[in-house]
């Protein structure tokens, strides 16, 4: 089988409180998203790299993207959430894909993917039936609150994993899923409530997804050190 990867964009990052969706903020001189596109692009196992933006999305065509070469498809056809979004881009795409390739999807959000973290998810799921996602294991001690802020139970961190992307499925597997669920917010949570088990792949804290303005500057110093 073959391997695409989808890219949701169609966001706004109203968490992020800027002026601009997070995805096209400057980070080393380039759109946030640029990063993550560049090392989709350059994977030899990936044959295309969708991006779903918005339908009214007015900066893809500001930038210059030849440099990331012919892989490179956007698709102008991003829904309400981002479940919606991978499902537009998995339909959009569906005449190049067959129902067994892999589909890789990745947040536009996450700019510090490293070839490495695709060559291991691929690599680790290549004979598995399901699929699966990039993940690291808790550190912090989690606590449920109530209410009013009041601890009602310290939840046991063994076990415990932080999901990331890319996510990787099967093209069929995860249409059927993305179709079947609703308020999702992963491609895996879809999969597991299709009554399948996605396997975990151990990444690590680089490759974390700019929610907050503190996020752009550790990108940044994560970016700079790998490069430099
Ligand atoms: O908001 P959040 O950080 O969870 O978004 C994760 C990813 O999903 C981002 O890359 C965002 O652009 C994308 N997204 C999307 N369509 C939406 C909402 C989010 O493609 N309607």
């Amino acid at each position: 089988p073959r391997h695409f990867a989808i890219v949701p964009a169609a966001g706004n990052g109203s968490r992020m409180a800027a002026s601009r969706p997070k995805q096209y903020l400057p980070l080393l001189g380039k759109p946030l998203i640029f990063h993550s596109l560049a090392v989709l692009c350059a994977a030899p196992a990936i044959d295309k790299v969708f991006v779903v933006l918005s339908v009214d999305d007015a900066e893809w065509r500001r930038h210059d993207w030849s440099s990331l070469g012919p892989k490179l498809v956007p698709l102008f056809c991003g829904g309400a959430t981002r479940a919606d979004s991978v499902l537009a881009g998995l339909r959009a795409a569906a005449h190049e894909v067959e129902p067994s390739d892999w589909v890789l999807v990745h947040d536009a959000a996450r700019p510090c993917l490293a070839p490495w973290h695709i060559e291991k998810l691929i690599r680790e799921l290549a004979r598995d039936e399901v699929g699966g996602l990039l993940a690291v294991p808790v550190a912090d001690t989690l606590k449920r609150a109530g209410e009013h802020r009041q601890v009602l139970a310290t939840v046991p961190r063994e076990n415990l994993w932080q999901a990331q992307t890319p996510q990787m499925f099967r093209h069929v597997m995860l249409r059927r899923a993305l179709e079947a669920a609703t308020h999702v917010t992963d491609e895996a949570s879809a999969i597991e409530a299709a009554g399948l088990h996605p396997r975990l792949v151990e990444g690590d804290a680089t490759n974390l997804k700019v929610t907050y303005p503190l996020d752009l500057h550790l990108a940044e110093w994560i970016l700079t050190n790998r490069e430099g």
